[in-house]
């Protein structure tokens, strides 16, 4: 079973593979309208669940519409509206579900019920955020840092703010893509440390560094998320401000990057918070390409998955 649960869990080979293909994807449909089917249909005939146990916009839309584009069919579902939301376990509805449907893609909360769907499943399950990693965003991000800038590997890029699930993605695509990644934030935020070793494991730098202007001293691409994650409480907001408002990405910290250096932010952003507008819009930013390559990153994830 060929399930997409993390990058640090896939290999360099199939990693590559994928956004190859994602690329050559894009590429082939040459700017047609979005609703017309590719050339080819490899999804003809697949039914694909797309499980949403928190809020959506990008990932929703993106893996629908990259389905229906493929020529396969999609149901939506909402992990409230399902009896997994009333206990039935995982395991019964992972094995139920593939009774009914090719490929599974869940996003979550904890870690936890993603690896009990992919155990119980006969069909691939796709990652599609859980509290700790959002694996399918950061491949969106290495297809649009690569379609800008060429190959991501050696390249130096700088997270600034909270070590949420997203960073833990980008400090797993480090060692798996080869490039070095620096972490800038309070001590109370860092990523984790097993995720930092796995990337140095794998022969990159992967390192602390809390004075945000020293951080992006060099960087190739400068990277944000908002300060408050949907599984952290509504309580938090006001300390997470406070700890993090020093590591705003603004246009001054951006002059402190290499003069061709791109700004990402997986969206939604809380603009004049963890990045201004003026860096948002700037000449700098990649953001609204980065959520479009999610339809194509999935795309070929989804193609990798059924190996068609
Ligand atoms: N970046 C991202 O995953 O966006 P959504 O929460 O809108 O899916």
């Amino acid at each position: 079973m060929t399930h997409f649960l993390d990058i640090h869990t896939t290999s360099k080979d199939d990693l590559r593979a994928i956004i190859d293909s994602a690329r050559a994807m894009k590429t082939a449909r040459d700017g047609r309208p979005k609703g017309t089917p590719d050339d080819e249909a490899p999804l003809a005939g697949r039914m694909v669940a797309l499980i949403f146990e928190k809020p959506s916009t990008r990932t929703r839309v993106s893996f629908d519409v990259g389905v229906r584009q493929m020529g396969g069919q999609t149901m939506v579902l909402s992990g409230r509206e399902m009896q997994l939301g009333h206990g039935e376990t995982i395991a019964d509805t992972a094995r139920v579900l593939s009774r009914y449907v090719d490929l599974i893609m869940i996003r979550t909360f904890e870690e936890a019920t993603l690896q009990e769907m992919a155990e119980y499943a006969t069909v691939p399950v796709i990652n599609g955020l859980t509290n700790r990693t959002h694996p399918c965003q950061i491949m969106a991000d290495i297809l649009t840092y690569e379609e800008h800038r060429g190959p991501i590997a050696g390249k130096k890029v700088v997270w600034s703010g909270d070590g949420n699930n997203v960073c833990a993605s980008f400090v797993h695509a480090a060692g798996q893509f080869g490039f070095d990644l620096t972490f800038t934030g309070p001590q109370t935020l860092d990523p984790e440390r097993e995720w930092l070793d796995f990337a140095r494991q794998q022969g990159v730098r992967a390192e602390i560094e809390r004075d945000p202007h020293k951080a992006v001293e060099g960087a190739d691409l400068v990277v944000t998320d908002t300060w408050v994650s949907m599984h952290d409480p509504e309580s938090a907001k006001e300390r997470r401000h406070n700890q993090l408002r020093g590591y705003q990405v603004n246009e001054e910290l951006m002059a402190k990057a290499k003069p061709d250096a791109l700004f990402m932010h997986c969206l939604p952003a809380h603009r004049n918070d963890e990045a201004t507008s003026a860096v948002m819009d700037g000449p700098h930013s990649v953001i609204f390409d980065e959520a479009e390559n999610r339809l194509h990153a999935q795309k070929a994830i989804m193609r990798w998955c059924l190996g068609v």
